[in-house]
């Protein structure tokens, strides 16, 4: 019995594997539309939500890592810039969530709930995977948008492109401090 369940997953997982190079083909030439809610049982080629913002789309499920990101700079980056540096491209990008992505930050007055470094920025675009049975299962999750981050995804603003970057980043110490609690 439990070989034939390995049978039939490891099936499944190639037959997933198959049709998301195809879907991933497919979509390729169209505009990155975001598709329909995903089933768990079914792993298409990774496709990115829209953005929804920390408070409305993590913070119910997730208040612990919520209340302690908070507590991080990341969630306070975009009062560091002047109204006037809150409308430039060139700090933005590093000082919000999504900016220059169909559905990420645009300015203050348009997408406040995307202003700052949120979970989105890590964590990716939140809209297809914020369900409780996608986020459950970790591969449904990842094909839904979901990102494991790592230390190439802090250095795409610590570096030194940042205008006051001190030329050092440690990931380790940095993960500590400056992410929120890990369980
Ligand atoms: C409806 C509840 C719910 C919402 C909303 C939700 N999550 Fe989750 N999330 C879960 C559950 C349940 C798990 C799996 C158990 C756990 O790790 O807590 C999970 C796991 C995770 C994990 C670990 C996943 C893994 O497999 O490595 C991350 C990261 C995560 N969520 C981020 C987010 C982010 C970012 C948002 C907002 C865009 C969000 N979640 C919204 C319920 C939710
Ligand atoms: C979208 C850009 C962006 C990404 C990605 C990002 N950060 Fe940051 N980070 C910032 C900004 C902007 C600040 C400054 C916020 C402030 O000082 O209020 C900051 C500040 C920090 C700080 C406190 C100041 C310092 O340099 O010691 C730590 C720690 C930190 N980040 C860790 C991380 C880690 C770890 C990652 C990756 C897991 C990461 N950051 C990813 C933009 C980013
Ligand atoms: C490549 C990403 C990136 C860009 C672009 C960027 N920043 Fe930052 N900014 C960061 C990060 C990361 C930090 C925190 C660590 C550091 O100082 O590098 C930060 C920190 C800051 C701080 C706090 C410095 C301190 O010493 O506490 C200010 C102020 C700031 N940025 C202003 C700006 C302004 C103004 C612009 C546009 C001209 C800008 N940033 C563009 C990533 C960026
Ligand atoms: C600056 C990047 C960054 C931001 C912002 C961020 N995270 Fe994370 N998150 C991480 C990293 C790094 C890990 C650890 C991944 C690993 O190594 O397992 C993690 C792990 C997690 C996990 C799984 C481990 C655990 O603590 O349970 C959840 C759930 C999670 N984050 C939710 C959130 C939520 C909700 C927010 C917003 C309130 C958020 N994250 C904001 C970088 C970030």
């Amino acid at each position: 019995m439990r070989q034939s369940r390995t049978v039939l997953a490891v099936a499944l997982i190639l037959t997933a594997g198959v049709a998301g190079a195809f879907a991933a083909d497919a979509v390729s030439n169209s505009a990155p539309e975001p598709v329909a809610f995903v089933p768990a049982s079914w792993h298409p080629a990774v496709q990115a939500g829209e953005y929804v913002g920390s408070r409305d789309g993590c913070r119910k499920c997730h208040l612990r890592e919520y209340r302690s990101w908070e507590r991080t700079p990341h969630a306070k980056a975009i009062e560091l810039l002047s109204a006037e540096e809150q409308n430039d491209p060139s700090c933005v990008k590093c000082h919000s969530t999504g900016f220059g992505e169909p559905t990420g930050f645009v300015s203050m007055e348009e997408t406040p709930k995307l202003a700052n470094v949120g979970c989105e920025v890590c964590h990716g675009p939140g809209s297809l995977f914020m369900d409780k049975e996608i986020m459950k299962d970790h591969d449904a999750a990842v094909a839904a948008g979901l990102r494991v981050p790592d230390e190439t995804t802090c250095r795409t603003c610590h570096n030194s492109e940042s205008p006051t970057f001190s030329g050092e980043f440690d990931f380790e110490t940095a993960k500590e401090t400056g992410i929120h609690d890990i369980r």
